[in-house]
């Protein structure tokens, strides 16, 4: 062979790989863009490189041997994104319904392990009929490598899981064992076995969309931390989210530029607050004065609403926001909102992202269901993920900070590094009604007049205890600041708090309630 016919052979090698043009527009007609389209969208123009595009499936049963493709029905690689690289997989529904075999899974599984060494952040982008079920248990083993590889990597580099397309079956696990995992509506599913076996099993009918869709994952279960209306605008975003965070564990979160004055007043949140303390008002509002001009993200936006968590900014610098949110259940964490929390924790402190609280929060739910749903280990979490933390840890206490919810929000003794808390702040074991009534049970049982006792006893708790001086006495409290120099306090506590080191003792690792 010449050189110039080698030269024509490969050349018509690359043009042929992927699925070919009729799957392609099969792809399309579901408004589903290709697997190259959508690394294009994501990563900085031109700067994507390949991985072995010429590994194809070894397997030969039920006819695979007549279908072989180049790549093996997944794009993998590198690019960069913001100027900075990331490893990545884009796997291709035009080839054998993106299945995974076992080649296909070499392929990605090279890539993690490249994205492991070299300390970048990785990203896979999901599309996949599952194991491929002509390979049997090669593609088991696959998923076995893939999820091992997601393993060792988490907590060293940020993973990210963006799901487009069917993701069925045990191929979910790698999604969930990553740090976000972003859905399209009408694009993604997710689910451990699809409508049809859930009808034969159970009787249940549903459909794809209800069962494993974004919304599904992003209200109800909480699986998934982001939901989208387009593929580009998820991928988009990943780009945006890429940007809070560094891109392995040693390294800090990139200073951003161009951020809101460090000396602008918040006297709004004078305003903010609601005179009635039973009023809720949204903490999103808050976020929104404290932090730098555009830069709140929200994670899992659309569960458990009643702690706000994600990325923000204080004067260029990234910081994990843990609020609670007077609008959904009056604030009280719950098993969701205690599991939203701690897992969010946990990522800030795995890549050097302090942490700042914003409490208003009156306790953990009373329930029986919240009892027996397993309250007690759930609300452990956030206790023991905080605990853990090396990170900077700021809280800011805007009202109520009660019981067991005030030591997680914003006790130092549980390790946060700076406490403030606003005049209006609330720091007791409980409410002033609830403390009245044990207290002086037998007392106001007996009065000739027990609601006027009552009354007067909650008075007189409320007007001791329901405020932050007798918590900043005691040193729990470092400073009770004015509402109008918040940002600036909190920026101030950031700032003298950067070079925190804080040892741990030795050990393989915690045992955290799960
Ligand atoms: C091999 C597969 C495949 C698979 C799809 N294809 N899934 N080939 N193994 N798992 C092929 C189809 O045969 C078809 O090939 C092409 O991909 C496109 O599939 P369609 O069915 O035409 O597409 P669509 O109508 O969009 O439906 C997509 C789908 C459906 C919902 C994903 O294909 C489906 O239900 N597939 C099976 C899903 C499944 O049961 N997977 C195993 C899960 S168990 P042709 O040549 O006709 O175009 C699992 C275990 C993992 O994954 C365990 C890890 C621990």
């Amino acid at each position: 062979m010449t050189n110039q016919e080698a030269l024509k052979r490969y050349r018509e090698r690359r043009a042929e790989m992927a699925g070919g043009p009729e799957k392609a527009k099969a792809q399309g007609a579901k408004g589903k863009l290709t697997a190259r389209a959508r690394i294009e969208l994501l990563v900085d123009p031109g700067s994507f490189i390949e991985q072995q595009p010429y590994i194809a499936g070894r397997a030969t049963d039920f006819g695979l041997d007549q279908k072989r493709f180049p790549g093996d029905g997944v794009v993998t690689g590198t690019g960069k994104v913001g100027g900075r690289q990331v490893f990545l997989f884009s796997q291709d529904f035009t080839v054998l319904g993106g299945s995974l075999g076992e080649m296909h899974a070499e392929r990605i599984a090279e890539v993690q392990s490249l994205a492991l060494k070299n300390g970048a952040p990785f990203i896979q982008i999901n599309d996949s009929g599952g194991a491929r079920i002509q390979e049997g248990t090669l593609s088991l083993n696959g998923y076995a490598k893939i999820f091992r590889a997601n393993t060792l990597s988490s907590g060293v580099i940020p993973q990210f899981s963006v799901i487009l397309g069917p993701c069925a079956g045990g191929a979910v696990y790698s999604p969930a064992i990553t740090d976000f995992i972003l859905m399209v509506d009408g694009v993604s599913n997710m689910y451990i076995t699809g409508p049809d076996v859930i009808r034969a099993v159970t009787g249940e009918q549903i459909s794809h969309e209800d069962l494993g869709g974004a919304q599904a994952h992003c209200e109800r279960s909480g699986n998934a931390h982001f939901r989208f209306g387009g593929e580009a605008e998820a991928l988009s975003f990943l780009r945006r989210l890429l940007s809070y965070l560094p891109s392995n564990n040693l390294e800090q979160p990139p200073l951003a530029a161009g951020a809101d004055p460090a000396d602008r007043e918040t006297p709004e949140l004078e305003e903010l607050l609601p005179e009635d303390p039973k009023k809720p008002y949204d903490v999103r509002d808050f976020i929104t004065a404290l932090c730098d001009r555009d830069s709140f993200l929200e994670v899992q936006a659309g569960w458990a609403p009643n702690v706000v968590v994600g990325f923000a900014r204080l004067a260029g610098r990234t910081v994990g926001l843990f609020a609670n949110q007077p609008k959904s259940f009056a604030a009280a964490l719950d098993i969701n909102s205690s599991d939203k929390a701690a897992r969010f924790l946990r990522f800030c402190d795995c890549f050097n992202v302090p942490i700042l609280s914003l409490v208003d929060v009156p306790g953990f739910l009373p329930g029986v269901a919240q009892e027996h749903g397993g309250i007690i280990r759930h609300g452990a979490k956030v206790l023991y993920a905080i605990a853990e933390a090396t990170v900077p840890k700021i809280a800011l206490i805007i009202r109520k900070a009660y019981g067991g919810a005030f030591i997680a929000m914003s006790s130092k003794a549980l390790g946060y590094d700076r406490v403030l808390a606003l005049p209006t702040a609330e720091i007791a074991v409980m409410g002033a009604e609830g403390a009245a009534n044990v207290i002086f049970r037998k007392d106001i049982a007996a009065a000739a007049d027990p609601q006027g006792l009552r009354a007067e006893k909650i008075q007189q708790f409320s007007e001791s205890f329901m405020n932050p001086f007798v918590a900043a006495g005691y040193g729990y409290v470092d400073d009770v600041i004015e509402p109008r120099f918040a940002r600036i306090e909190l920026i101030r506590s950031l700032e003298m708090n950067l070079r925190k080191r804080e040892d741990r003792p030795a050990k393989k690792h915690g045992n955290i309630p799960l």
